[in-house]
């Protein structure tokens, strides 16, 4: 009601306001956002992603970093920034991996959910921002900060927004893009029409007005696409944030505008409430997750896309669970923890790379610039 009653106000002050600022207002509003209403990935949250199906995600994930790692030169100094990182299972499997770069490591933690951020700290050992980087001498926001290259890693920081850091940095992404605000565009008899957001007495209703950037598509008449410049501006800034040699990888779900406007809208915009699907985007505001699949061309070009299931087996997730079934043949008559986790990576990795499922995402690359 919180999302509902803010929504109405901004529309009675404004007019129709775009699509994504009513996403935007459901998942982020900080009292009555999905997220701030403790919305969340995992068994017990809300849907299930990748880090959360197990430990075997952040293990490949671990070996890829020694991989940047030691292209880099094995630098004494190795930043990677987790962008929307939840309450922080990716980072604890990584860590928990214990990569060869650890020594070097700066881990920082990127969340814009304030209660998904406190969370880190319950589950993580975490620094003081300054303990990790040391800022420009008039500690001026804009100057980038410089990492300690005293300080033994791993070291783990919490932010809520992308920092500036000097040096090259891998940024990582698992399923953020999809969660960021996108704007909704219809084919109409008169060209491409923007879908706002108006009030019919107190209810909300899609209104449609000329699109202000109309997309060079052709599509059937009552076809809908996305419109991702949030996520697109997301990837520009990762990039300027990896510069000069590092890398942007970002892993989620896609497909393509032209395929998209094939399609229904509501399969590619789905909603979900305790690994249900959800109602309609716009009912129940901010009791429900809001997702867009990733129109991979509305991005910057990546330098590299696989899928999930090639790029996991790039990285070694084969070797991964062969080590796991041997530690399982060795321990199962002891049948104590090691041995558990062990048989677990076989059915973890089962669902990871399931072709129809988490092993269709995508993971895009993209080079600092
Ligand atoms: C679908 S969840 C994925 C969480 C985690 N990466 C995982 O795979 O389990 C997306 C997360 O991104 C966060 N988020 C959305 N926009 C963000 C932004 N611009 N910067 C940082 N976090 C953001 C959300 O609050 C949410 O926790």
């Amino acid at each position: 009601m919180i999302v509902e009653a803010r929504v109405a106000a901004e529309i009675a002050r404004r007019g129709p306001i775009p699509f994504a600022e009513v996403v935007d207002l459901a998942l982020y509003d900080p009292t009555g956002g999905f997220y701030a209403s403790g919305g969340h990935a995992g068994r017990r949250g809300d849907f299930l992603t990748s880090p959360e199906v197990g430990p075997l995600f952040g293990a490949v994930v671990a070996r890829a970093l020694d991989q940047a790692w030691d292209r880099g030169g094995s630098p004494d100094v190795f930043t990677v920034v987790e962008a929307g990182a939840g309450h922080g299972a990716l980072a604890r499997s990584v860590l928990a991996a214990a990569p060869r770069c650890a020594p070097a490591l700066r881990y920082v933690l990127v969340e814009r959910a304030a209660r998904q951020r406190a969370a880190h700290a319950e589950h993580l050992t975490l620094d003081v921002p300054a303990f990790a980087f040391v800022s420009g001498p008039d500690d001026d926001d804009d100057e980038p900060m410089a990492p300690t290259p005293a300080a033994v890693g791993p070291i783990v920081i919490s932010l809520s927004e992308l920092p500036r850091v000097s040096g090259p940095c891998i940024v990582l992404a698992n399923e953020l893009l999809d969660n960021i605000p996108f704007g909704l565009l219809e084919r109409t008899a008169d060209g491409w029409a923007d879908v706002r957001v108006g009030l019919d007495d107190d209810r909300l209703v899609e209104v449609l007005v000329p699109a202000a950037h109309p997309p060079q598509l052709d599509a059937e008449m009552g076809a809908r696409i996305p419109e991702q410049v949030r996520a697109s501006a997301w990837v520009r800034e990762a990039q300027q944030l990896a510069a000069p040699d590092g890398r942007v990888i970002s892993i989620d779900y896609a497909s393509t505008t032209a395929e998209m406007a094939k399609r229904p809208w509501v399969e590619w915009v789905r909603t979900y409430r305790r690994h249900e699907r959800g109602a309609h985007p716009l009912a129940r505001l901010g009791e429900q997750d809001i997702t867009c699949e990733v129109a991979v061309d509305q991005l910057p070009a990546p330098a590299q896309d696989l899928s999930q299931a090639d790029w996991l087996r790039a990285h070694g997730i084969d070797d991964l669970v062969e080590e796991g079934r041997a530690t399982w043949r060795d321990r199962a008559s002891i049948g104590d923890l090691a041995a558990m986790r062990a048989r677990s990576r076989v059915t973890e990795a089962e669902a990871l790379l399931d072709p129809t499922g988490l092993g269709g995402f995508r993971v895009l690359e993209w080079d600092g610039r």
